[in-house]
């Protein structure tokens, strides 16, 4: 679709006079420079100038269903004709299927569930539903994780953002360092330090301790910290933590749950199932609904101490009956198994890569949560900001949208891709072009020397 109207000059007007905010300097200002989005189907979408891109940040990793997959646009548009919004004093059919739906999927003992809007207000959810269960108060979040922008709890645990942005802090939240092995927190090496950084935060956390602990939470892999993977055996040692303490353990899977890591649930790598899972981004298929998970017995507990979450739009049956849709295409479909693949192609092809480019330190994620480090020495492993930024710059203009996270103050050296599901092998190839191009203008050599166009089909 291609749109005169709203020009890059009318945006900028528009900002300027209406939006906040929108200084270069304040965070995401400056928007009205980029390219301005029109319309958006499967792994592409197009700007009002009708430029296509292929999307490899899943818009706000919320279309991992592709963008306006059928079957969630066929139950969105039924609803439009039946059923938009409801009361959450009163039942609802989209809700008690999505119930159901989301029940059958989870893993023992996790059984219960509740819905709520956004990834934010699961967090919300998730650690008072801890501290009613528990009776206590402390929560531990790894130091690089992203858990929300609601303007307390969520961002107090949101240490990947820096905390003095915020008014003010939730009591009882503190961080434990994040198990980043390729830069290790504690210049140590996995196995050998037999996670010295985990035992070393939780001696700290027990001396800072304001009340009764009441959980750790985590993402399966720190998404928004840097695609950070723990390593092997780590969460079974923090399960174990919490269990000496009588904490439970929150997992936060709003962007490695249901398929995005080729099994369904981040966790299920791991060989610990969580007390309390949170879930959203793509849960709606792309509308915004998001749960959280629990055993029965936790839920009956915290409820028996007066927990309740709920928000006006939490039971909304158009956003159930798309939940339903986008569990049933997961499912049917077998998207986890296709993030699988496209795991083990875009690997393959960057690992080649990584022989012919030293920028790249290391190449890391799981399914469709990929990251690439670059340094500009593999030795020091010192932050490659500027040729990152050339990257993700020269991917933009070709038609490759990807986004820049970092794993730590200074560092914006992570190049995250975050692909749909049902992205296709040859969109896939395109998409790796386009990085291979950009790669070569970031160290310095012509565009089109390499491997373009010439992808090695990896082994199934
Ligand atoms: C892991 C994780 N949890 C929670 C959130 C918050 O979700 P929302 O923006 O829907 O509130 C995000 C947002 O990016 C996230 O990445």
């Amino acid at each position: 679709m291609h749109d005169d109207a709203m020009d890059q000059a009318r945006a900028q007007e528009i900002a300027n006079r209406w939006m906040m905010p929108t200084e270069e300097s304040s965070y995401m200002g400056g928007l009205e420079k980029r390219p301005i989005l029109a319309s958006a189907s499967g792994s592409t979408v197009v700007d009002t100038q009708g430029k296509e891109y292929l999307d490899f940040q899943s818009g706000q990793m919320g279309a991992a269903l592709g963008h306006r997959h059928p079957r969630v646009m066929a139950a969105v548009r039924k609803a439009t004709e039946t059923f938009v919004h409801a009361s959450n004093i009163m039942l609802n059919v989209p809700r008690l299927e999505l119930h159901e739906r989301l029940g059958k999927l989870l893993v023992p003992p996790l059984q219960k569930s509740l819905f709520l809007v956004t990834g934010s207000d699961t967090i919300e959810a998730s650690v008072d539903l801890a501290r009613k269960a528990t009776g206590g108060l402390d929560i531990l979040g790894l130091h690089d994780g992203l858990h929300g922008s609601t303007s307390y709890i969520s961002r107090s645990l949101s240490f990947a953002w820096k905390r003095q942005q915020h008014a003010s802090i939730a009591p009882g939240t503190s961080a434990i360092l994040t198990p980043h092995c390729y830069q290790c927190p504690v210049a140590s090496s996995f196995p050998k330090c037999e996670f010295l950084c985990l035992k070393a935060s939780l001696e700290l956390a027990d001396a800072n301790f304001t009340s009764r602990p009441a959980a750790v939470i985590a993402e399966p892999i720190l998404s928004a910290g840097g695609v950070i993977v723990p390593p092997p055996g780590y969460f079974q040692a923090v399960r174990r933590a919490c269990e000496e303490r009588g904490m439970l353990l929150i997992f936060d899977e709003a962007q490695t749950g249901l398929g995005k890591t080729g099994q369904m649930f981040g966790f299920q790598h791991e060989g610990v199932v969580p007390d309390i899972m949170a879930l959203s981004k793509h849960f709606g298929g792309g509308v915004p609904i998001s749960a959280v998970c629990t055993t029965a017995e936790i839920a009956k507990r915290a409820v028996a101490s007066g927990f309740f979450a709920t928000r006006s739009h939490a039971a909304d049956p158009m956003l159930c009956a798309a939940g339903v849709a986008s569990i049933d295409a997961i499912v049917e479909e077998d998207l986890a198994g296709r993030a699988a693949r496209i795991e083990l192609r875009m690997k393959s092809a960057l690992a080649e890569m990584a022989k012919r480019y030293e920028l790249i330190g290391d190449i890391r994620g799981r399914g469709v949560l990929l990251g690439l480090e670059l340094v500009t020495d593999r030795e020091q492993k010192t932050p490659a900001n500027k040729e990152a930024a050339v990257v993700e710059n020269r991917c933009l203009e070709a038609g490759l949208i990807l986004q820049l996270r970092g794993t730590g103050p200074g560092r914006k050296n992570v190049l995250r891709f975050v692909p749909p599901m049902t992205t296709t092998d040859a969109e896939i190839d395109r998409a790796l072009s386009i990085l291979d191009d950009a790669l070569a203008v970031a160290v310095g050599r012509s565009p089109g020397v390499g491997m373009r166009g010439a992808v090695p089909t990896p082994a199934r």
